[in-house]
């Protein structure tokens, strides 16, 4: 089949060697040094939606993937099947959920899904005067899409009244920040499950975690994620059977409501606390580099599942995984998060790549005259398989010897939490 990807990061370059493994036709737009491996890349823009449609009817694409929220949010998959043009991924009232933290939070409170206690101000002087009385830490969050960096956690009072000032005063994100949520501080481990939905009915992928500082032991500012492993042993089976029923029932059921048929990947970040599994966000595609660390486990046809769920026939299917622990470190450039610095040339790619059992995914990457160079902050995904998640980390480290750039940062502590637990006695279940 004729595909075109579009999204130009880690997670495309991704999506794109699975389809291609599947024998698939790809084109990608517009993405990036690596995903060229794969097919061809174009040169429009993920959000430029009326030229990538026309590319669709010129071209003969029989599927459009849709990798990042920013096209799914401006409505492309509505504005695709007008033309009847087959389209995986969610339409833009579904795609609310990702886009608006204020529909996302009450549409929870609305549809009784467990998520931290809240509320919504469209006023400083309201939203200064809540946080008087408020218990610290809290976390303020932008209303609409910041590229990761909306969310505060405020240890005092100064801290939430800059973050709220920063917002709504000095509006570093415009109208994103025009409302804003502030909510409780959950404690606990992070952990990422996605579904494939139809509409009606879903199928959970394997579980990750993502790792979102920018240094070691998830200290610094946050990033769009420095790496990811798969499966998660606190995922257990219990747990997964609780967040069904708990939370992604509910939440396919609160959309059927609104009249709006969620189909594609929705992405669940949640927080596992003391008193069960919380929403700490709603995605509605893969996560960057939840991605690379899932899709590579994947046995089943991925072009088969994005199709059954586009038909709403996911109740037919059953996903099958390779066993084995994947774990994916990024490589980011020097500067990363705050101020990347890219053109810088790549080396050893082809060592590394030939390595067994270890994956290159390419993000923020150009070939130019035959060599590859840095265009970007988070640069390159090694990802490597074991037979447990320790001997993934040992060897997609190993791997990351041979390829070097200048400035090249990567967190040494992906996996290290799991590798902990599983020493002490938990088992990897999903
Ligand atoms: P979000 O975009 O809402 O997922 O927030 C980004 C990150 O901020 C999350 O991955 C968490 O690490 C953190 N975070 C968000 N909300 C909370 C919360 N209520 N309690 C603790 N941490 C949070
Ligand atoms: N890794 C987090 C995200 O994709 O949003």
């Amino acid at each position: 089949m004729k595909i075109l990807v579009v999204g130009s990061g880690g997670r495309e370059d991704t999506l794109c060697w699975k389809l291609k493994k599947e024998k698939n036709q790809i084109v990608c737009a517009s993405g990036n040094g690596g995903t060229a491996r794969w097919g061809e890349n174009i040169n429009i823009r993920p959000t430029d939606i009326e030229k990538l449609s026309d590319f669709v009817k010129e071209n003969g694409i029989e599927l459009t993937v849709v990798g990042p929220e920013a096209p799914l949010v401006e409505g492309i998959v509505n504005r695709f099947e007008e033309k009847s043009f087959r389209i995986f991924g969610p339409s833009k009232e579904a795609a609310q959920l990702e886009a608006s933290k204020v529909f996302a939070k009450e549409f929870m409170r609305k549809n009784g899904i467990p998520t931290a206690g809240f509320e919504i101000f469209n006023s400083e002087e309201k939203a200064l005067k809540y946080i008087l009385n408020k218990k610290f830490p809290i976390v303020i969050k932008a209303d609409g899409l910041c590229g990761g960096k909306g969310v505060s956690i405020c240890e005092n009072l100064k801290a939430a009244q800059e973050a709220i000032y920063s917002l709504m005063t000095k509006k570093i994100f415009g109208r994103q920040g025009e409302r804003i949520v502030i909510e409780d501080c959950l404690f606990g481990e992070e952990v990422s499950y996605l579904a494939f939905v139809d509409g009606e009915d879903f199928l959970p992928l394997v579980s990750s975690q993502d790792h979102k500082a920018i240094f070691d032991e998830d200290k610094g500012p946050n990033t769009g994620g420095m790496g990811a492993y798969s499966p998660v042993s606190l995922m257990t089976e219990e747990l997964s059977e609780r967040i069904k029923k708990d939370i992604l029932k509910k939440t396919i059921n609160g959309l059927l409501n609104l009249r709006i048929r969620f189909k594609g990947i929705l992405y669940l970040g949640l927080m596992l606390t003391e008193d069960g599994p919380m929403v700490l966000e709603f995605n509605v595609r893969f996560g960057d580099p939840e991605a690379q660390a899932i899709i590579p486990r994947l046995t089943s046809n991925l072009l088969e599942l994005m199709m059954e769920a586009i038909d709403g026939n996911l109740s037919k299917v059953r996903l099958e995984w390779d066993k084995r622990p994947v774990l994916s470190v990024v490589l980011a450039s020097a500067g990363y998060p705050e101020n990347p610095v890219s053109g810088k040339e790549i080396f050893g790619l082809e060592e590394t790549e030939c390595l067994n059992d270890i994956l290159v995914f390419h993000s923020g990457t150009e070939k130019k005259d035959g060599r590859f160079w840095t265009k970007g902050g988070r640069v390159l995904s090694v990802t490597g398989y074991g037979n447990d998640i320790k001997e993934a980390k040992t060897r997609v480290y190993s791997a990351i010897f041979n390829v070097q750039f200048e400035g090249m940062q990567f967190r040494n502590d992906i996996g290290e939490k799991e590798i902990r637990r599983i020493k002490d006695g938990e088992l990897s279940i999903l």
